[in-house]
């Protein structure tokens, strides 16, 4: 299913929304992010994939690795840290702290009675528990019925405290802000709600940085937006409002075609796109894309995505494992990769236009540079194994064979 946003505009990034989220601030984030000791790569790389572009029929698909930024193995880490260093910032202004300092935990002490709770649905939890962890603060992490045993043991080694509920996602939104409200504790959710948007913008804030080193890794002193398309998986819409927003202010009215892509089941934005306005999803929100089974739109990342995703998609969780398989088997010029359920939505999208009359209304043909974003690698292992018909550690294998190959 695809259709158009009537309401995304080809103009300059407006200053009301600058002001919420800025390439300064995603600069500012990257540099504090920077020493953070649980990033094993600092610039996570931008693989080309000819095989793939050829077989496609478009120009060029660059695909921006972030499953190997961290042991964490999804893009999430830079969201949450973030967001709770800015949190710490706000609310302890009388303790003068510096945020490389925070992440290093040199003021542990002072933070040991102060604790942050979250909902998850695994990826931002891992994250928020490793930034909390790494600070020295308490984290609790609320997890619904369908959040896997091995994600949960991932958060947990951590040192997060995990608490169980029935429900889905949404339900786990709410518990985490009722336990917040009643032992006074903060919530650091990534997805915003009435009255609750200052955490969740620093979330998508911190997400500014895959754009930045995306451009930085191509052309980086020309005025042109280096890809044409840029395919974004979605859940409540946060990654796509950061890597959006950025991209909307440095080209303005010659940013890229924007898409945003999502599980059928879970389908929030789609319908948000179809009402105008922050809605929920028609489905079940029940999807193997773990990450993007969302069943409500962030309202504040809607405020971005509203007037800059030119169109929105859904896709089935067939064709999210299909894409994980060409991934994992990578081809005589594309690398082997490793990308999870969630991270492979937006190939997945592209994947299903190609060959299809839609796709020449979107302007993708032989010429087009198409950017993707693998957001996560084998953050549920077995899972992985089970989906890809191979673990991990063997597309790994092959990966680092193609890689002496070159
Ligand atoms: C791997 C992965 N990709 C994409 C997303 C979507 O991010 P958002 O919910 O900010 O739209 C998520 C969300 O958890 C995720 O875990």
């Amino acid at each position: 299913m695809l259709t158009a946003n009537p309401n995304a505009i080809r103009r300059p990034y407006p200053d009301d929304l600058r002001a919420i989220m800025s390439v300064a601030r995603a600069a500012e984030s990257r540099a504090w992010l920077s020493s953070w000791s649980r990033f094993e790569c600092a610039i996570t790389p931008l693989w080309q994939l000819p095989d793939l572009a050829h077989d496609l029929g478009v120009g060029q698909v660059l695909l921006k690795d972030e499953a190997v930024r961290s042991a964490l193995s999804s893009f999430k880490v830079l969201g949450a840290p973030i967001a709770l260093v800015r949190l710490i910032l706000r609310r302890f202004p009388e303790l003068a702290l510096e945020p490389r300092a925070l992440l290093a935990g040199a003021h542990a002490a002072a933070l040991a009675d102060f604790t942050v709770i979250s909902a998850t649905d695994g990826n931002h939890g891992r994250a928020l528990a490793a930034a909390a962890q790494s600070i020295g603060c308490h984290c609790v992490i609320v997890l619904h019925a369908h959040v896997s045993h091995e994600r949960e043991q991932a958060i947990a080694a951590y040192g997060a405290r995990i608490i169980r509920i029935d429900g889905n996602y949404d339900d786990s939104v709410h518990e985490a802000a009722r336990l917040a409200e009643k032992n006074g504790w903060t919530v650091v959710s990534d997805t915003s709600y009435e009255g609750y948007s200052e955490i969740p913008r620093d979330v998508m804030q911190g997400y500014g940085i895959i754009a930045a080193e995306a451009l930085e890794a191509l052309e980086p002193s020309i005025a042109e937006c280096p890809f044409s398309h840029v395919f974004l998986q979605g859940g409540v819409g946060g990654l796509a409002a950061g890597m959006a927003s950025y991209l909307w202010e440095r080209y303005g009215a010659e940013r890229p075609t924007m898409i945003v892509v999502e599980p059928r089941q879970a389908d929030c934005l789609y319908q948000s796109a179809l009402a105008g306005r922050a809605t929920r999803a028609s489905g079940t929100v029940d999807s193997v894309m773990a990450g993007l089974a969302c069943g409500e739109t962030s309202p504040l990342a809607w405020q971005f995505l509203e007037g800059c995703i030119d169109y929105f998609m859904t896709v089935e969780d067939a064709e999210a494992v299909a894409a994980m398989r060409l991934l994992a088997k990578g081809g005589e010029r594309d690398l082997p990769l490793v990308a999870g359920e969630s991270a492979v939505a937006g190939l997945a999208g592209l994947r299903q236009l190609m060959g299809t009359p839609r796709a020449a209304e979107l302007g993708l043909d032989c010429h087009s540079r198409v950017l993707l974003v693998s957001t996560e690698g084998a953050t549920a292992p077995a899972l992985y194994a089970e989906l890809v018909g191979e673990p991990a550690s063997a597309v790994l294998a092959r990966q680092e064979d193609w890689l002496r190959a070159q």
